[in-house]
Formats: structure tokens, sequence, C-alpha cells
């Protein structure tokens, strides 16, 4: 059923589905990249994870109402997605200060952020995704003000549901990235990936940082570590 690629990004490839052109499928990849792709790995096993890990996440989400383009893992390191078109937006939320924000305005590593923030960075790989703000989001693409209030309540809600989900599995949900798309019918849904690659987690108990910062900062084998996640998830059901 799969036909065409369409689009290969940094971790995954996107292909067309044969006769479905309401459908794409999503291969996860085992490169690892950072810095905008400044730094880059192959890690055997990755793209299995990922894809299993989002899979695992997009359903809790749609048990809880989220509405997502995620249908169905239709195998290892493959899913089944209905076709969006993305907002070139990435919306982050954080809860702890950690990454980026700690480098570009010095607040301390650790510092909660109560409520969680909300940030747009613009999707353009050209310019290495900056950082911009809500009328700059206007400008740069086709969301309205009532598209931008809509993407940012999402994504506090998306948040309260990722913090429960990882807490039972022991982690703490730092912060996390998320993209949108429109569906044909014009709809903005959850769109891309839910996993390691685009959440901060921290061990509850230990502290230890079970995400890609493993990978960016050098602290160990990211496949063991994203091993650990999914057995944890597997242990939960
Ligand atoms: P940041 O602290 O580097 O801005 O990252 C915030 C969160 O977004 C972190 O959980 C990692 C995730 N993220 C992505 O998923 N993709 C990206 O390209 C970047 C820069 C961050």
């Amino acid at each position: 059923m799969k036909d065409k690629l369409l689009y290969e990004g940094k971790a995954k490839q996107v292909f067309t589905v044969e006769g479905n052109p309401e459908l794409l499928i999503l291969s996860y990849k085992n490169d690892a990249t950072a810095f905008n792709g400044e730094k880059k790995a192959k890690f055997q096993g990755k793209g299995r994870y990922n894809n299993l890990i989002s899979a695992k996440v997009f359903d809790y989400l749609h048990q809880h109402g989220v509405k997502s383009h995620f249908k169905e893992a239709l195998n290892e390191t493959e899913q089944l997605v209905e076709k969006t078109t993305i907002i070139p937006l990435e919306v982050v939320v954080r809860n702890v200060a950690a990454g980026s924000i700690v480098r570009r305005t010095g607040i301390k590593e650790k510092t909660i952020f109560n409520p969680p923030l909300v940030e747009f960075f613009y999707k353009k790989d050209e310019l290495g995704d900056p950082l911009i703000n809500d009328e700059h989001a206007l400008l740069l693409t086709d969301a309205t003000e009532s598209d931008l209030q809509q993407l940012k309540e999402m994504a506090r809600q998306v948040n309260e549901y990722l913090q429960a989900f990882f807490k039972e599995i022991n982690l703490q949900l730092v912060d996390f990235k998320l993209e949108f798309g429109r569906n044909a019918h014009g709809d903005i849904i959850l769109s891309d990936e839910v996993s390691p690659d685009t959440c901060r987690l921290w061990d509850i108990a230990t502290g230890e940082k079970m995400d890609k910062d493993v990978f960016r900062e050098d602290l160990g084998d990211l496949v063991t570590v994203y091993d650990h996640i999914l057995t944890r998830l597997e242990a939960k059901q």
C-alpha cells in the first residue's frame, strides 16, 4: 500500500498511500540529528523505538479526546496517519527550565514554570528554527489569531495528559515540541511525532536524562535509554 516517497526529513520518510490521498505512511529512520543537523549519527533500532513509543502516546491522547493524525502502527518502524498540511510552527511547552530557554534567558536550569510556558518556533531549517512571537507567526504562516490561541490551548491540554502519562512510568515531562496540521476538512489536528526525540524526560527517582539529550550531550547510549522507556510503557498496560 506504500506508494511514493513524498518527503524525507531528518528523522522520518513520508510516503503516499496507494488509492487513498487522505492518508500517509511515516517511516521512522535510525538517524539522529541535533543542533539543526550539525551533529549526526545513526542508531540501530532508534526508528523502531520512536515509532512504537509515539504510537503509544498518540493512542493515549486519542483515548483522552485529543484529535491527531495518528491511525495505527503498521509494523515496527512505520505508522499510518491522516494527511495534513503542516503549519510551519514548532509549539514547545515547558514545565521546567532546560535547553534553549536557559541559554537564551539565563533562567536557571530546573526552574519550575507554573503555569507552563508555551513558545512558537518558526520551522525553517535554513534559519535554524528561530523563536518567534505571535505577531511573527501571523505574518509567516496562514494561522489566524484564533488558530494560534487554539494551538496554545491544545498544547496546554496535551501537556496535562502527557505529564500524567509519563509520571506513570516514573518520568518527569520537562518540555516537549508539538507540530500541528490541517486535515482535508480544514480541522487543526496534532501531527508529527511525540517521542523521546521530541520531549525532555527526566527519571523521577534518579534525575537521569532519558531523551535525545543523551545524544546531544554525549551522556551515554541512546538506544539503551529508549529501550528503557518502551519497556516501562509495555509494563504499564
Ligand atoms: P529546546 O530547549 O532546544 O528549545 O527544545 C525544547 C523541546 O523541543 C525539547 O523537548 C526538544 C524539542 N525539540 C524538538 O523536538 N525539535 C527541535 O528541533 C528542537 C530544537 C527541540
